[in-house]
């Protein structure tokens, strides 16, 4: 089986093609065309444009990601509806809807959040991994669930305002890092080391000793934004180096120390990262360690770094192991906004 996977619920307009076959992944290809640079001018994602690129981008990702796969031979189309920017979604939306009447083929609605986990699954699921816990941690999201099985999901908690890659994001801008500022707050990170005259940053972990599994990430960025002010507008080098190191700190210790709580209540075998901020190193060695410190049966996954920022071949993952779900009555399929997994 051929799978086509469409994303385009932000600033990323992304196909990968997917073959399955006797329970192994292939991957034919992964087109990414980023609008970074397009959004940095404005230090976020600016919808209206991000929609008129994905437009632009469509024809041109698509001709890369099928360049050698004759079209007649893919099976199914899978698209992100939700959730995402309502204008971007339709972007994708669109698209596979034209090409699934153009090939007569059926569509998949993929949540992204699930994909974002699901992606996980290019190497097939393993035997006693079910219960697991999934913690995905991205630009618009933080959210932590319980997974019984492929597609039975109960959600124990999420962020009550900014999303850990958001805080992410907001704070490096106060520092004067250009969006996205997650990848750059940990280069700068790795370059910290502790000197004599460090300037004593200690910034809070919100909620992280509160009994429920929500997270809060807007009271960090407050927090940096008075740290900031300290200094009085002269902002040192080092000063960045300290603060980024100390901020990635933060949002790393919350998302552990919740998540592994949440491990041992619910008593899973497995835990699944996903999601852009995944790809940072730091927050990937130190789960890796803390559970084999003290959870050493829990089983950890984290998707390849390529594959944790937005992409295709999420979706068509995603779409596979929904394939069941496939719709022939396309307008049924819209872009919810709101979705939830
Ligand atoms: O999943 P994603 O590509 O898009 C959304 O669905 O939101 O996540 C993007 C987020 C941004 O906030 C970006 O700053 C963050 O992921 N990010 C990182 C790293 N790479 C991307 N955060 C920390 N460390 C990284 N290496
Ligand atoms: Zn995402």
């Amino acid at each position: 089986m051929i799978i086509l996977g469409i994303e385009t619920s932000c600033d990323e307009t992304a196909i990968g093609v997917l073959k399955a076959e006797n329970k192994k992944f292939e991957i034919l290809s992964n087109v990414v065309a980023s609008q970074v640079k397009l959004h940095q001018k404005y230090g976020g994602v600016y919808p209206f444009l991000a929609k008129r690129e994905h437009q632009k981008n469509l024809p041109v990702v698509f001709e890369k990601a099928t360049k050698g796969i004759p079209l007649s031979k893919i099976d199914l189309i899978g698209v992100t509806i939700g959730p995402g920017l309502e204008p971007c979604l339709w972007q994708g939306i669109n698209f596979a809807k034209n090409l699934a009447k153009k090939l007569k083929l059926p569509i998949v609605p993929v949540n992204h959040l699930e994909a974002h986990i699901l992606v996980n699954f290019l190497d097939f699921p393993k035997n006693k991994i079910f219960p697991a816990l999934c913690l995905v941690v991205s630009g618009g999201h933080t959210l932590l669930f319980l997974m019984e099985k492929i597609g039975k999901y109960k959600i124990i908690g999420q962020t009550r305002d900014d999303a850990a890659g958001e805080c992410l994001d907001k704070t490096g801008r106060l520092l004067g890092l250009k969006y996205p500022a997650g990848p750059k707050i940990e280069k700068l990170a790795k370059k910290y080391f502790k000197k004599e005259n460090s300037f004593g940053i200690s910034l809070p972990r919100p909620m992280i000793y509160q009994k429920n599994y929500d997270f809060s990430f807007a009271g960090l960025k407050t927090a940096v934004l008075y740290e900031i002010k300290k200094q009085k507008g002269k902002i040192k080098k080092e000063y960045i180096l300290e603060m980024a190191k100390e901020i990635q700190q933060a949002v790393i210790d919350v998302l552990i120390k919740k998540t592994l709580r949440g491990a041992r209540e619910f008593k899973v075998k497995s835990i699944f990262l996903g999601g852009g901020v995944v790809a940072n190193e730091n927050l990937r060695e130190q789960f890796k360690e803390k559970i084999k410190k003290e959870l050493p049966f829990l089983k950890i996954f984290f998707p390849k770094k390529e594959f944790c920022q937005d992409n295709g071949i999420m979706v068509a993952v995603c779409a596979f192991f929904h394939r069941k779900k496939a719709k022939k009555k396309l307008e049924k399929i819209r872009a919810l906004d709101n979705l939830q997994i």
